[in-house]
């Protein structure tokens, strides 16, 4: 069964007649893939998965990718990056604070992330409410919806991507985000990217931009690029063009990295409500 979740947003697609703890056919792989670059957002509602299983599927729609951030890791699973607010034996288990704003995974690398894999384990519910939801961004409706002059020239833009600075001001800021090491600052120099960039498989235009790691625009003074930044990101995240997913235990969110930005809401829930989170990243391709 499949239903689109916000048609307003388009972007969104909901499933629920697939078992990812199942090996899949090639039929169905490609059924999943198309719904994902057609509606960036994909909802397998009612998994039960193991950390081997998540891989597996993940794996099925390319290669997949190590965050640089290695305290987070699955002990025995590094594809598995953990988004959790639960503490263990006096740590937090995971990142509690992953996407605090509006970002495509991997921006900062020269071959940023193709699609993430977010496998809700355990979601807060206060008064009967689930909290901790995920907003997603059309990139590719926000692009479609630009006059053709301010499209023609954005379209010759390179954004800057920095992600060590922005890591340590969320340190700096009060997020418990563990220090980079040097060598992981070192794994991840400036990187530039179109600010539009064309979807591998759709061939749509989607704008290209993350809050936090896009530190600038190749030719603009600093505060001009931030500027305009900040004008891109407020214009991809109105209201028409988001959709928010409210989490059930055992949805299993896939989305597009090109055609969408995402964010999380983390600041209406804190521990006793535990959010436990694993999200497996398969690699992309260099944008163009
Ligand atoms: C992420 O940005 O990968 C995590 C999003 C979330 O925790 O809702």
């Amino acid at each position: 069964m499949t239903a689109v979740l916000d048609d307003n947003a388009r972007l969104g697609f909901e499933i629920s007649d697939v078992d990812l703890s199942k090996p899949l056919d090639d039929a169905t792989v490609e059924r999943l893939e198309n719904e994902i670059v057609r509606h960036s957002v994909v909802v397998i509602r009612d998994q039960k998965i193991t950390p081997e299983q998540h891989k597996a599927f993940g794996a099925r729609l390319g290669e997949l990718a190590i965050h640089v951030a290695k305290a987070y890791l699955l002990p025995g699973h590094p594809e598995v990056y953990i988004v959790s607010n639960v503490v263990e034996n006096g740590r937090n288990i995971g990142v509690s604070d992953a996407g605090p704003t509006w970002h495509s995974d991997f921006s900062y690398l020269p071959a940023p992330a193709k699609y993430s894999l977010l496998y809700a384990l355990e979601v807060p519910v206060i008064d009967g409410e689930p909290k901790g939801d995920t907003s997603f961004a059309s990139t590719f409706a926000a692009y479609d919806a630009l006059p053709e002059k301010r499209k023609r020239e954005l379209e010759s833009l390179k954004v800057i991507y920095r992600y060590g600075d922005q890591y340590e001001k969320r340190r700096q800021s009060g997020s418990q985000l563990v220090a980079l090491t040097g060598e992981q600052r070192q794994q991840t120099p400036d990187v530039m990217h179109p600010m539009v960039r064309t979807h591998p498989k759709s061939g749509r235009k989607c704008i290209y931009i993350s809050d936090g790691t896009a530190a600038g625009v190749v030719g603009m003074a600093e505060s001009e690029g931030r500027q305009l930044i900040r004008e891109l990101i407020d214009h991809c995240t109105q209201p028409r063009f988001v959709y928010r997913h409210r989490w059930r235990v055992g949805d299993l969110v896939v989305w597009d990295n090109c055609s969408s930005l995402h964010k999380a809401n983390s600041k209406d829930y804190a521990l006793p409500y535990r959010r436990r989170m694993h999200r497996v990243t398969v690699s992309g391709s260099v944008p163009f």
